[in-house]
């Protein structure tokens, strides 16, 4: 039933440039749920902020374990037009999707209000819907333990935006890695 990474990794490059679509990749990592032994030696932990930790990338998608510690959660951000899926190996997430009711891109302006939300755990798959990519990954203090995320993100990206909703503002912030191939990166101080 549960299938290694390395497995999970090999059918996803399988798939053709063409039926790399929303929909299909969640079915197929539905269909895969990932054993958590198998991606063991991708985890730092943190307690400063959640750690991105790089297993796989190439031209066409990137595959990370995000680890979680109690109460960690994720800027509000967007993921340009790419397309990202998520599953909960450990633990517990919620998600947490908003919509835009006003913005003025020139100011730097947003105002956001939230949408629906969702709980992820047992290797549940999630997708970004690309309509309302707008959202916030937490690891609410009241489910009390660390969480690891898969996630696959189409293209890789390095950018995205970021939004304060105190100021309803956004400005564009860079995504670095904590870790490259189980290797804490260079300057990481955990
Ligand atoms: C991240 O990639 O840093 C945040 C996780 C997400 O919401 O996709």
């Amino acid at each position: 039933m549960f299938v290694s990474v390395e497995k999970l990794l090999d059918g996803l490059r399988s798939i053709p440039e063409e039926k790399f679509t929303c929909d299909n990749v969640y079915r197929f990592l539905s269909e895969n749920p990932v054993d958590t032994d198998s991606i063991s030696k991708y985890f730092f932990w943190s307690e400063n902020f959640y750690t991105r930790n790089l297993i796989y990338k190439d031209e066409r998608f990137e595959v990370m374990a995000i680890c979680w510690e109690k109460g960690q959660i994720s800027r509000i951000h967007n993921h340009w037009d790419q397309k990202c899926w998520m599953m909960v190996t450990t633990g517990k997430l919620r998600g947490q999707n908003f919509k835009v009711l006003d913005i003025d891109e020139k100011k730097g302006f947003c105002k956001l209000a939230e949408t629906d939300q969702f709980d992820l755990s047992d290797c549940l798959a999630a997708k970004v819907e690309l309509e309302e990519p707008i959202h916030q990954v937490l690891n609410l203090p009241e489910f009390d333990e660390r969480a690891v995320s898969l996630h696959i993100y189409s293209k890789p990206y390095d950018k995205c935006l970021s939004y304060c909703r105190d100021t309803d503002t956004f400005k564009e912030v860079s995504l670095c890695y904590t870790s490259i191939d189980g290797k804490l990166c260079d300057g990481i101080k955990l």
